[in-house]
């Protein structure tokens, strides 16, 4: 028998054991969140805002309000901090105003709730003593693949 064939049929043998080889599902931690979910799409926000790419900011500042979502159900708590509870307290006016300003094609109103949103962001790093983590208004794109333009009519 090959070794392929003696696994297979201890496989078949003993469902545990097979059970017992595969990894456990894969838990991203509230960092990996930030870093995977969060963080490019303040950014994407920022391009988009510098654009002036009102239909694409609109659509962005949603999929980020539907990412701290996401957080917060993943991650209801981290260390002694209660997640959504800081989310709420933080980041969740500016994203309103945010997107009421990109759905207004209002620049001044849309830069302004920006600031509020990467404040709150680090006011959030702050109350969670992670103020370690500093973020700041993007002057550079991590997505040379994606034009932030607005689409030509
Ligand atoms: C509910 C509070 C909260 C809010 C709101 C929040 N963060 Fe975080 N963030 C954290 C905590 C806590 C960590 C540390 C998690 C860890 O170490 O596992 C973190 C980690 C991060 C990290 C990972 C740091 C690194 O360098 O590896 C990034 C990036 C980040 N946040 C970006 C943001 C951005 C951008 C926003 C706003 C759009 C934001 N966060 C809003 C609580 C928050």
């Amino acid at each position: 028998m090959t070794l392929r064939r003696s696994l297979l049929a201890l496989v078949l043998a003993f469902p545990a054991a097979a059970a017992a080889q595969s990894p456990a599902p894969y838990q991203p931690g509230l960092g990996d969140l930030m870093t995977m979910t969060v963080q490019p799409r303040h950014l994407k926000l920022g391009l988009a805002g510098q654009e002036k790419n009102w239909p694409y900011a609109t659509y962005e500042g949603h999929e980020l309000e539907e990412a701290f979502e996401r957080v917060a159900k993943q991650v209801p708590k981290w260390r002694e901090f209660d997640i959504p509870q800081l989310i709420a307290a933080t980041v969740k006016q500016p994203l309103d105003d945010l997107e009421a300003a990109a759905k207004a094609s209002d620049g001044p109103r849309f830069d302004a709730a920006y600031r509020q949103l990467t404040d709150a962001c680090n006011a959030c790093h702050k109350s969670a003593n992670v103020g370690v983590i500093a973020i700041k208004l993007p002057d550079a794109s991590a997505f040379p693949d994606q034009d932030f333009r607005p689409p030509k009519p």
